[in-house]
This record gives structure tokens, C-alpha cells and sequence, in this order.
């Protein structure tokens, strides 16, 4: 199963089995990982699924559309790595993708 590699707010990192159809939110939080809150359980209204993601791995990701741009920009300590966690979707292309749980808003 591709991996999916989560650094918590404390600085802890895990490594989680993702589930092909999952998306990077639903991984963490199948995980085990309650700090991300995901909210809105993925329907892009709370963006408190924010995470930064390894730059190496940004241009593997599925371009962001302009809704999740909007949200983000309402997101406390938006980088250039920012993404919504919910919006992007998880599998084999992705093995052993990093990505960081954003700071608490
Ligand atoms: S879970 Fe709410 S925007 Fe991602």
C-alpha cells in the first residue's frame, strides 16, 4: 500500500498506510490523527485540513483550482506549499508523499 509520511504539529512523524480512493485528509484521519480537524469532513468549506507539503513533491499534485485557493487564502501561515488536505486525492502516484500539519489556526 502506498505511504503516506505525516508531521504533526509536535513535530512527531508518522508513517501511514494510504488507502487507494482516500484522500490525503481521510489517510491522516484514518490514521489516527485527531489535530487535523477537516471539519467540513472534505467539502471544501473550513480549510482547517491545511497541511504544507514537501516541495519535492509539488508538482505531483493535481493542480489547485480556484476554491481551494479562496479558502486557503483565509488560512493563518499560508506558504507556498500550502494545500487543503481534502482535495487531494491519494494513491500509488503519491508513495511516500510528506506533507506537515499546518499550524493551529
Ligand atoms: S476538510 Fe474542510 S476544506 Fe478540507
Amino acid at each position: 500500500m502506498p505511504k503516506l509520511i505525516v508531521t504533526t504539529r509536535e513535530g512527531a512523524v508518522r508513517e501511514l498506510d494510504g488507502e487507494a480512493g482516500l484522500s490525503v485528509m481521510e489517510v491522516i484521519r484514518d490514521g489516527g490523527i485527531d489535530e487535523l480537524l477537516a471539519l467540513c469532513g472534505g467539502c471544501l468549506s473550513c480549510a482547517t485540513c491545511h497541511v504544507q507539503v514537501d516541495p519535492a513533491f509539488m508538482d505531483r499534485l493535481p493542480a489547485m483550482d480556484r476554491d481551494e485557493d479562496d479558502l486557503l487564502e483565509s488560512a493563518d501561515g499560508r506558504d507556498a506549499t500550502s494545500r487543503l488536505s481534502c482535495q487531494i486525492p491519494f494513491g500509488p502516484a503519491l508513495d511516500g508523499l510528506r506533507v506537515t500539519i499546518a499550524a493551529e489556526e
